[in-house]
């Protein structure tokens, strides 16, 4: 990051070259990832990419038609070739689907010109985001605490493996996770 700090309250930085790497959020389904990347984008003037947006316009159909014509792991794949295609990017904001930091192949693009930001949050605070939500097929049918639980605990190994800094999100805004964010970047 430059010498430009975040001072007070949803202050709106001009300067659209506040960090020198792209800033790599992950985590859970409903850990808060589209939300901070859209503050992100607000406050720095940092562009967005929603790998799942692109992901959906490239192919013309909704993730779950995805997963339903092609399976998983075309899907997965698609997520990897868009990774290694956004490493050319400088100063972006990349907000990764759930799945994405779980392959080895993936953490290392994203780690070539990015700081990765692992958002976590508890179960019952995913379950509360995500359930009024159909388009995660590996939620549908399935929107409860417990099944929530078993697949974040999977999860959490390769997440917390992958991440540069991690930020709790429960209870908090927006703000003051982008702050949180900005403050633990600067010291790493
Ligand atoms: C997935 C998370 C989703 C989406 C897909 C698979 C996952 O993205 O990529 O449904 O495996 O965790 P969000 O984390 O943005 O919901």
């Amino acid at each position: 990051m430059k010498e430009k700090e975040m001072h007070g309250k949803d202050e709106k930085l001009s300067n659209p070259h506040i960090f020198d790497y792209n800033i790599v959020l992950i985590g859970f389904m409903g850990a808060g990832k589209s939300t901070v990347a859209s503050y992100m984008h607000k406050t720095f003037s940092m562009e967005i990419i929603e790998m799942d947006q692109v992901i959906v316009e490239q192919q013309g159909m909704s993730i779950p038609e995805i997963f339903e014509k092609h399976g998983e792991e075309y899907f997965r794949n698609l997520e990897t070739q868009l990774l290694i295609d956004l490493q050319e990017r400088k100063n972006v904001i990349i907000s990764c689907g759930g799945g994405v930091a779980l392959r080895e192949r993936n953490v290392r693009e994203m780690k070539k010109n990015g700081r990765v930001v692992l958002l976590t949050a508890s179960p019952e605070t995913i379950l509360e985001r995500v359930k009024d939500c159909d388009d995660r097929p590996l939620l549908n049918g399935a929107k409860n605490v417990e099944h929530i639980t078993k697949l974040m605990d999977a999860r959490r190994p390769k997440y917390e493996a992958a991440a540069d800094i991690i930020i709790a999100t429960d209870g908090k805004s927006a703000s003051e996770i982008c702050r949180e964010i900005v403050g633990k970047l600067q010291e790493a």
